[in-house]
């Protein structure tokens, strides 16, 4: 956060409209500008509505795409709970999907098993939500591969993934809705936020109007001075939810969004100085896959959980802050005992889990503290320190 962000929030308090409104709309074009500006020639205009969080977006998107009662929805198990729990919101079951090896994201092959599991028992999965783990971005083409002659939607979870650019666009606009995230720990914040994505006419419609309690015109346009339909008038036509974004967190959001290169640059430089630091090694996996990577995480893996826990704890004794992402959803109480999952049936992820350990990395980290993380790290796993 700096002076901008400051000056944001201070104009839009005197301004004395606090809620969704001239803010809103603002970041909502200007991220859908930003999205737009890496598109390949000739793609559709992609739209944008901003919310309170990126969990609202996933449960707008799922409700949009039709997910009802009974409906399955594929999703790693290798995420954070909330790619799974909009799914129960709305009544339906996750059907939870092992990782890639090499990257961490959802492995379109193990996709395709459950996509053949489930038409086996005379069903069908009608959407799943890829997670750009860490910021990488999933194969969205393999995704819908693995989906074969099923007219599944892909909603993509991008809420580690922004700026995140492939050869075909920005993650977040490759599948049929994305969602993205502003939480305080995110590449860009408004505190808490998020906002939705789509191409989708029909479905950005349905987004819009479950975004404030299904009424049929924007709260904005109720009030303002200048409409020409009775303030009071709105009608109310389906049960929607309470998910829009104020213009306090919208005037931050966009200050963040000017900014969002810049922070990108300053996550990609302190990866590759711990990628160029930490290389040499042995027995320590470092990200392998680079491209179009926004770096929300940068996550090692050691040989063990023994010495990852080690690792975690002598960093910890050294206040050095580390974390793991993620704990996976078979192993959380909730989700395994009301799906039956094994650890056994996501050996990939489960793998993954007990080696890995997120280091610090956030755009304001100085290379002095960096060093001292680095030495710690070389120190603990028993190699010399250098430089
Ligand atoms: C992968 C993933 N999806 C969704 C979310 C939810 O984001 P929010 O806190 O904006 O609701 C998070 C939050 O950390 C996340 O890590």
């Amino acid at each position: 956060m700096g002076r901008a962000e400051w000056k944001a929030a201070r104009r839009v308090i005197k301004s004395g409209w606090l809620t969704t409104g001239p803010e809103a709309l603002a970041f909502e074009k200007a991220f859908a500008g930003f999205l737009h500006d890496s598109d390949p020639p000739g793609k559709e205009k992609i739209k944008t509505l901003s919310l309170n969080s990126a969990t609202a977006g996933l449960h707008l998107a799922l409700e949009a795409v039709g997910i009802g009662s009974g409906d399955l929805v594929a999703v790693p198990s290798m995420t954070f709970t909330a790619t799974a729990e909009i799914v129960r919101y709305l009544g339906g079951n996750p059907v939870f999907i092992d990782s890639d090896e090499s990257t961490g994201n959802m492995n379109p092959d193990a996709l395709e098993k459950a996509v053949i599991t489930a038409d086996i028992a005379g069903k069908k999965i009608k959407a799943v939500i890829p997670v750009h783990l860490a910021g990488y971005p999933c194969d969205i083409n393999a995704i819908r591969n693995a989906l074969g002659n099923t007219d599944a939607a892909i909603v993509e979870d991008a809420a580690h993934a922004f700026p995140s650019r492939t050869g075909e666009g920005m993650a977040g606009t490759l599948g049929d809705i994305g969602v993205f995230s502003f939480y305080a720990t995110k590449t860009i914040t408004s505190g808490e936020g998020g906002m939705v994505a789509t191409r989708n006419k029909k479905y950005f419609e349905r987004m819009e109007l479950m975004r404030l309690h299904g009424i049929d015109r924007v709260v904005w346009n109720r009030y303002a001075a200048d409409s020409d339909v009775k303030s009071w008038e709105y009608d109310v036509t389906a049960p929607g939810f309470k998910y829009n974004m104020p213009d306090l967190s919208a005037a931050i959001g966009n200050v963040q969004l000017k900014k969002a290169d810049y922070l990108l640059e300053q996550r990609q430089k302190l990866a590759e100085r711990y990628s160029s630091a930490l290389g040499g090694i042995s027995n320590l996996e470092l990200p392998r896959n680079t491209r179009g990577h926004a770096w929300h995480l940068y996550i090692i893996h050691t040989t063990g959980s023994e010495v990852r826990n080690h690792l975690a704890g002598k960093l910890d004794r050294e206040g050095i802050g580390s974390s793991v992402h993620f704990i996976p959803l078979h192993r959380m109480t909730y989700w395994k005992t009301e799906y039956n999952l094994e650890a056994s049936d996501f050996p990939v992820a489960d793998n993954l889990f007990q080696r890995s350990l997120s280091l610090p990395l956030w755009p304001g980290l100085r290379w002095k503290e960096q060093k001292r993380i680095i030495g710690a790290i070389r120190e603990t796993l028993g190699e010399k320190i250098h430089g």
